[in-house]
C-alpha cells in the first residue's frame, strides 16, 4: 500500500493562549498562524483574546493592537491601510482577503482563525513568500509595447478603448485570487494563476499596445494558461470585486480567433 507523509513542519501544533488584560471591555478571541522558521519548530496556533473595546472595527487594527500591546514578536504585511496596496492580504475565518477592508465582527467563529494567504512558502507568521508570484507577473511585461513615439503630453485613448481595462487595471495584486486557486496550488511553478492572467489580458486590452501577437505566443502553452478549469474561486474571493476567470476566458478567445 502506498503510504503518503507530510513534510514534518506542515503539522500546525497548539500554541500560547494569551489572556485579555485585566478590566478588558468587549473580548473576542482570535487564532492566529505563528512560524518562525528559524526555530525549526512546527508552527503553531496563538490565541489572542483581545479587548476589542480598544482598538479599531478591522481586523488590521485587531493585529496592530496584538503587536503593539500583547505580542510585538507577531509578524505580518501592511502599508496602506485603505485597500490600495495589497499587502495585508491573508486568510480570515477561511477566506483569502485584505485585513484592512474586513471588520472582525464580519468574520465567522467564536474564535476568528486568521493564518497567511494558503499554499505558499511562509517566511513568518501571516508573511507568504510571494517571490514566484511577482517573478509570474514580471514575466508577461506588464509595460506598454510600442514603437510609436512618445507623446509630449500623455498617450492619450478614446473613451471606448479605456473603457475596455475597466475591470482589469484596478488590480492591486494581493494574490487572493491565485492563492485561493486549486490549478495554481498544485501546478503554481508552471500555471500563472489567475492574478497573473488577468494582468496579461489588461494589456491585451490595452489599445495603444503593440505587441499582441508575442504577448499570444508566450501565453499559448498547455500550463501557463490553460490550467484554468474555469472553478472561479478566484472572482469571488477578489476583494476588488474584479473577474479573473472572465479575463481567461478572453485569452483563450483571442487565441482561438487567432488560429481561425
Ligand atoms: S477560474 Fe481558473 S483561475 Fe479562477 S480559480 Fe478557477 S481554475 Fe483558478
Ligand atoms: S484580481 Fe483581485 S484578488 Fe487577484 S490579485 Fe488582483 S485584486 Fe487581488
Ligand atoms: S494595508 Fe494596503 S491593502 Fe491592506
Amino acid at each position: 500500500m502506498v503510504e503518503f507523509a507530510l513534510p514534518r513542519n506542515s503539522k500546525v501544533t497548539p500554541g500560547r493562549r494569551h489572556a485579555a488584560p485585566a478590566g478588558a471591555g468587549k473580548v473576542k478571541a482570535f487564532k492566529v498562524y505563528r512560524y518562525d522558521p528559524e526555530t525549526g519548530l512546527n508552527p503553531r496556533w496563538d490565541v489572542y483574546e483581545v479587548d476589542t473595546s480598544a482598538c479599531g472595527p478591522m481586523v488590521l487594527d485587531v493585529l496592530i493592537h496584538i503587536k503593539n500591546t500583547m505580542d510585538p514578536t507577531l509578524a505580518f504585511r501592511r502599508s496602506c491601510r485603505e485597500g490600495v496596496c495589497g499587502s495585508c492580504a491573508m486568510n480570515i475565518g477561511g477566506r483569502n482577503t485584505l485585513a484592512c477592508t474586513v471588520g472582525w465582527e464580519e468574520c465567522p467563529g467564536k474564535e476568528i482563525a486568521i493564518s497567511p494567504l494558503p499554499h505558499m512558502p511562509v517566511i513568518k507568521d501571516l508573511i507568504p513568500d510571494l517571490e514566484i508570484f511577482f517573478a509570474q507577473y514580471s514575466s508577461i511585461e506588464p509595460w506598454l509595447h510600442t514603437d510609436t513615439p512618445t507623446p509630449q503630453r500623455e498617450w492619450a485613448q478614446a473613451p471606448d478603448e479605456r473603457k475596455k481595462l475597466d475591470g482589469l487595471y484596478e488590480c492591486i495584486l494581493c494574490a487572493c485570487c491565485s492563492t485561493s486557486c486549486p490549478s495554481y496550488w498544485w501546478n503554481g511553478d508552471k500555471y500563472l494563476g489567475p492574478a497573473t492572467l488577468l494582468q496579461a489580458y489588461r494589456w491585451l486590452a490595452d489599445s495603444r499596445d503593440e505587441a499582441k501577437g508575442e504577448r499570444l505566443d508566450g501565453l499559448e502553452d498547455p500550463f501557463k494558461l490553460y490550467r484554468c478549469h474555469t472553478i472561479m474561486n478566484c472572482a469571488q474571493v477578489c476583494p476588488k470585486g474584479l473577474n479573473p476567470a472572465k479575463a481567461i476566458a478572453e485569452i483563450k478567445k483571442m487565441l482561438v480567433e487567432r488560429v481561425i
